[in-house]
């Protein structure tokens, strides 16, 4: 198995990528640290650090190796200077050269031996496209200036955290705009932001997800309720070779509901629109209406994000039974509905926190008969607070399809409308404070606009709710900017 990690300096990368790889019982290579030699050695022999082709040949010979803490280039220990900030720069030069990455990118290939955890910048990229988990971290400067600036100390020096916020800046800026693979989340990277999460927080994260999407699944799953944030002690002891093929229950699971809906469905029952408007890494919170049985399962199955996890009303989950199981692994969660239920609410902010998409219904219950009913204050309460943006799904035609209390489903049109994103705003462009419920209202009012008039119910006075709302909510930033989760 070969895990990727790829992150800005100070993200936290080396640090998470070793304990994962420990806890998988795989290899750990930190691929800076031949950036660094590379550079480190270029300096020691007087070589100028454009000299691509002086560089691309040191490249080629140098030979690193870790053992525990000693970090020897060929064959000399230079553990003390590694990581000096002079040779991050030294680093980050070299690492421009095309000549340079080769060489170093044929070395990291032919370490691990296809079972490794990898750290750096282009891993999930380039060195391996097709690693079975990629993760990129994130954390803003000045959170990654302090770490630097605490390992740093840890060794015994005394780094200025001004300067260091500089130094990590113009490598940042360096490394993300020079030609030669540039340091950037793969598209099937799974984005964490780590600001505000210690370590132990983040290895569990990326534990669960390697857990969550691997061969581990059928272990961790046997589990109560996977909180995000703890590392399943089964991921612990999980060592092993390759597993080879695998399928994701989740993924099956959905791509059944699909199936089923579109069989049932067939003749152009069932549509489908505005998928181009789901952030496809990233935070996100998702707010249907509901009206129907049939909800809970089709919002997630027709959502491209397998990293999803949809709020249940606790009442289901608390027995034992098949409708648990199957429940549980289709990601439900269970929630004490019309409660401020502290437990579900932590791990609505966790999901959000690891990037991952929460599923949730702002009415808090199906709503048998009539149109939108007044949402609770909840949902308000995560989108302010998470500051994640929420994505307006409306619900067409389910009611229809499966009324309370009928055996079958019938066959009518149904719809899935997905809305621009927007995000809830902390105070209004006045200062004023956004309350939970005024939140709550701006998404239900994000999917009444998306429902026919008829099924608009309390929400149905659009223009006059658009007047009461100015200012609570604001158009979410694109997909891509709302990938890398900071911003930026
Ligand atoms: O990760 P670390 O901070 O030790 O990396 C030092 C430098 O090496 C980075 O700033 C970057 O320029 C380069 N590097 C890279 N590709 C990698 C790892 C590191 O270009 N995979």
């Amino acid at each position: 198995m070969i895990v990727a990690i790829d992150g800005p300096a100070g993200s936290g990368k080396s640090a998470v990528g070793r304990r994962v790889a420990e806890a998988l019982g795989l290899p750990f290579v930190d691929s800076g640290l031949l950036y660094r030699a590379v550079g480190a050695r270029a300096l020691e022999a007087g070589i100028d650090l454009d000299d691509a082709d002086a560089l691309t040949g040191l490249a080629g010979a140098i030979r690193v190796e870790v053992e525990g803490g000693t970090v020897r280039v060929d064959g000399r220990d230079y553990t003390a200077r590694i990581y000096r900030p002079e040779l991050s720069e030294a680093a980050s030069r070299v690492a421009r050269i095309p000549g340079v990455r080769r060489a170093v990118v044929d070395q990291l290939r032919a370490m691990g031996g296809g079972n490794v955890v990898m750290a750096g910048r282009d891993i999930g990229t380039v060195v391996f496209p097709d690693a079975d988990h990629k993760f990129y971290l994130t954390a803003s400067v000045e959170e990654r200036a302090r770490r630097r600036a605490a390992q740093l100390a840890a060794r015994g020096e005394r780094p200025d955290a001004g300067a260091l916020e500089v130094e990590i800046e113009e490598r940042d800026r360096r490394d993300s705009r020079r030609a030669a693979a540039p340091m950037r989340a793969a598209e099937d990277a799974v984005v964490l932001n780590t600001d505000g999460l210690d370590l132990e927080a983040v290895v569990g994260q990326v534990l669960q997800r390697v857990g969550t999407e691997g061969a581990r699944r059928d272990r961790i799953e046997s589990r109560d309720e996977p909180a995000l944030s703890e590392v399943p002690p089964e991921a612990r002891r999980a060592p092993g070779p390759d597993p080879g093929p695998r399928i994701e229950l989740y993924g099956l699971m959905r791509f059944l509901v699909r199936l089923l809906a579109r069989v049932y469905l067939a003749g152009g029952l069932l549509h489908v629109s505005g998928l181009e408007r789901v952030p496809r890494s990233g935070p996100l919170v998702v707010c249907a209406n509901h009206a129907s049985t049939v909800d809970p399962p089709l919002v997630p199955a027709f959502l491209p994000r397998s990293d999803s996890w949809s709020m249940a009303k606790a009442e289901l989950l608390v027995r034992p039974g098949f409708g648990a199981w199957v429940l549980r692994h289709y990601h439900a969660f269970p929630v004490v509905r019309h409660t401020p239920d502290r437990r579900a609410l932590r791990r609505a902010a966790e999901i959000l926190r690891a990037g991952g998409v929460l599923v949730l219904y702002p009415e808090g219950t199906r709503v048998r008969a009539g149109g939108l009913r007044e949402a609770e204050p909840g949902a308000g309460f995560i989108a302010r607070t998470t500051g994640a943006p929420v994505l307006p799904v409306a619900l067409v035609g389910t009611r229809e399809c499966f009324p309370g209390g009928s055996l079958l489903p019938r066959r009518v049109r149904v719809e899935i409308r997905y809305g621009p994103p927007l995000r809830i705003r902390e105070r209004r462009p006045d200062g004023r404070r956004v309350e939970n419920q005024e939140a709550a209202d701006a998404i239900m009012l994000a999917i009444a606009e998306q429902l026919p008039p008829g099924a608009r119910g309390v929400y149905a006075d659009l223009g006059s709710l658009r007047e009461r709302l100015s200012g609570v909510w604001e158009p979410a930033l694109g997909p891509a900017a709302a990938a890398t989760g900071d911003g930026g």
